[in-house]
């Protein structure tokens, strides 16, 4: 769908604060985002582009637990990397804010009591998993389990990532708590529930869906199967500590849920950029409300595949229950992006990370823009390798369009001490037969590369527009090919004047059209020629570079990729992958025992113990002395659990007990039994517990 409306506010997903940004992000959102603004604004559309840190949710308070530090030290650290690496690559966001900020806890909290003071919610006591352990609630990524729809064991319970199906902790088979990895318990917690069953069914909603109508099938297709089966109530509030606080009573220790808060972050986000914007000159007089609230506005939102329903179906509902609020006129999601035949992981750190980029590769930030939209996962999953980004780069950027620029600039500055030579009416065109076609060709390849690309980037068909931007400079490499003018300067001086006098003019529609896709060559190029200011419109002039010009020395645009960079990249990753490899080998559980027969089973008595005191024994860090109650007796049981379990969790716990192995001496004291403990020998030691409360001394069998 085109951008028919004269203002255009764009946003990209807000990246979660809990990681440096890698190339799956910048090639399936960010940078896409760019282009398309920067063609928007190239057009002279009025474009507001909005991004900025996603800083709640579970994935934070996951990753701080894991460095020992708190939340917001987490969100602090990695707002600022990313925020650095977008700038360095030139994703030229108008603002990039941040949902810790009071702004955003203001906007979020707002529109939250509005649609709570509307009675839009569905206030619902419900059952939630609880990790009794960690005293916690289990919400979204806290817990993990078997996905009832693939069967991916690692689904989260808000989601999994394998199929995309979006999920309720209570939905996976066997759940775990992140946290400490025991099983859940249920228990009761009221939340406010979006009712969008109900919502659903309402003319707006099913007025708004039309417009999936003219998007990308992605979007099409899995929203298709969401209304299809038809949409469940979901809760907007959790039971955790970090996030923004419900502001309503009886909601203490209630946060928003993250995909409430998140994408408010938009307007968030909008507002400050307004503010920060006002001090300038060039200020525009637009009001957030003019961006948000105002049907001349187009609103477009970048994400992921797996951004897809809380963008397509949950945001807009929030938006249309306000009441006030302009919908999305597109969503161009995209898929996923692989590396070297897998896919993208941050925790097994299988990435290639950006800030990382920048250090081996300096200055080289358009390459990689270039590559990572060759490689768009625009319609389907696609893959990064390192060998592609060398041959692209190598084959493509440096033989082609780099190439082609510099043999211009370097013949002018040969021939004419890079004067833009004069030219006359005559000379040019009518000169020579071995001119006149040649150039013919050209120039209609150009006129239709650049209409084609216009035309596709009006779509948000960048791969394609980026083609056609190296079509023309593959038709200006023809033309000097054809007509050699380093051979026809010895003959036909007139001529050559010509030929150069155009090869700089597509050199200046490359630097113009080159803006969306390269934007430091495009500023590069621009300097090399000379120009000061350059307009999208002068893509159809004739002259763009005027004679007697005066041109800078000529530069290379790119350099070749050698080959040991590229090495370097790949030992790297093989090195990733080992490590990877030890650690899942590390962890592999352990080999089956050999079969043994019922009676050898049948010699054991296992029964259900209580334990009734618990203290750690003197001298020994792994040790625990248990009093165990069996019902017709109680007995002394040293157990090895002691840096898994305080002694005091373990009073009044049912436990198994093999109760028939002989008694044994371990410092000093006698262990009368032992206590059934689950693990593998890397992990965390589990009891073996009874589900139900069941009297002491019950046989297990
Ligand atoms: N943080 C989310 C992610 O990385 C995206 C949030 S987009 C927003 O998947 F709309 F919620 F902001
Ligand atoms: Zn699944």
């Amino acid at each position: 769908m085109e951008a028919n409306k004269k203002r255009i506010l764009v946003t990209a997903a807000l990246p979660y604060a809990n990681g440096p940004v890698h190339i799956g992000h910048l090639a399936g959102c960010y940078l896409p985002a760019d282009i398309y603004v920067r063609y928007l604004k190239a057009i002279g559309k009025e474009v507001l582009f909005i991004c900025g840190s996603d800083e709640h949710g579970v994935p934070i308070t996951i990753k701080a637990k894991k460095e020992g530090i708190t939340p917001q030290q987490v969100v602090d650290k990695y707002d600022g990397i990313m925020k650095n690496a977008f700038q360095s690559f030139g994703i030229d966001f108008s603002y990039y804010g941040r949902t810790s900020s009071k702004v955003h806890h203001k906007t979020a909290q707002e529109f939250f009591r509005h649609l709570y003071e509307k009675g839009v919610f569905e206030e619902e006591v419900t059952q939630q998993y609880f990790d009794t352990e960690a005293q916690q609630f289990l919400a979204d990524r806290y817990i993990t389990g078997t996905c009832p729809r693939c069967g991916n064991p690692g689904a989260y319970g808000d989601q999994c990532e394998k199929c995309g199906t979006s999920l309720s902790p209570t939905d996976l088979i066997n759940p775990k708590s992140a946290l400490s990895g025991a099983a859940p318990v249920l228990k009761e917690t009221k939340n406010w529930f979006l009712p969008m069953g109900k919502l659903q069914q309402t003319d707006a909603f099913q007025d708004y869906i039309k417009r999936f109508d003219h998007w990308k099938s992605n979007i099409k297709g899995q929203c298709a199967s969401w209304l299809n089966e038809g949409l469940q109530s979901r809760a907007m509030t959790r039971d955790l500590d970090w996030g923004v606080p419900v502001p309503i009573e009886g909601a203490d220790g209630k946060v928003l849920y993250v995909w409430f808060d998140a994408p408010i972050g938009y307007i968030s986000a909008t507002k400050e950029a307004i503010s920060a914007k006002s001090q300038e000159p060039t200020a525009s007089s637009l009001s957030w409300q003019d961006w948000w609230q105002n049907e001349e506005t187009e609103l477009v939102h970048f994400i992921g595949k797996d951004n897809i329903v809380f963008h397509a179906i949950i945001f807009p509902m929030m938006l249309m229950t306000h009441g006030k609020y302009i919908l999305p006129s597109n969503i161009p999601a995209n898929e996923f992006l692989n590396l070297e035949g897998d896919k993208i992981s941050t925790s097994r750190n299988w990435a290639v990370w950006l800030h990382e980029y920048l250090i081996d590769f300096p200055n080289r930030e358009d390459e990689l823009r270039y590559v990572l939209t060759s490689i768009a996962p625009e319609t389907k999953d696609s893959e990064f390798t390192w060998k592609d980004f060398q041959t692209r780069i190598n084959s493509e950027l440096v033989s082609i369009f780099g190439n082609f620029v510099n043999r211009v600039l370097v013949l002018c500055d040969k021939y004419y001490g890079g004067i833009v030579p004069e030219v006359t009416e005559v000379e040019t065109h009518n000169a020579l037969e071995k001119v006149k076609e040649p150039r013919r060709i050209c120039f209609e390849q150009i006129a239709t590369s650049i209409a084609d690309m216009e035309q596709n980037l009006k779509e948000v068909k960048l791969r394609d527009a980026q083609v056609n931007f190296m079509s023309i400079a593959r038709a200006g490499n023809k033309y000097l090919a054809d007509t050699e003018p380093w051979k026809l300067y010895k003959t036909d001086e007139a001529a050559v004047k010509g030929i150069l006098f155009d090869a700089l003019q597509i050199c200046a529609k490359l630097a113009i059209a080159a803006e969306p896709f390269l934007p430091h060559t495009s500023k590069k190029l621009v300097g090399l020629l000379g120009l000061n200011q350059v307009s999208w419109l002068q893509l159809s002039s004739e002259v763009i570079v005027p004679a007697g010009l005066q041109l800078n020395k000529p530069e290379i645009l790119y350099k070749q990729v050698e080959d040991e960079e590229i090495a370097k990249q790949l030992d790297r990753l093989a090195q990733i992958k080992l490590a990877n490899s030890q650690v899942t080998q590390s962890s592999n559980l352990a080999e089956l025992k050999p079969n043994i027969n019922w009676e050898d089973f049948d010699k054991l008595d296992l029964r259900v113990g209580k334990v009734i005191e618990a203290t750690k024994v003197p001298k020994a860090d792994k040790l625990l002395n248990l009093t165990v109650d069996l019902g017709f007796e109680k007995r002394t049981i040293l157990s090895g659990i002691a840096e898994y379990y305080q002694p005091e969790e373990l009073v009044g716990k049912l436990v198994t007990v093999v109760a028939n192995l002989a008694p044994r001496k371990i410092r000093g004291i006698e262990s009368q039994g032992m206590l059934l403990m689950a693990g593998n020998d890397f992990g965390k030691l589990f009891s073996v517990s009874p589900e139900q409360d069941i009297e002491p001394g019950s046989v297990v069998k």
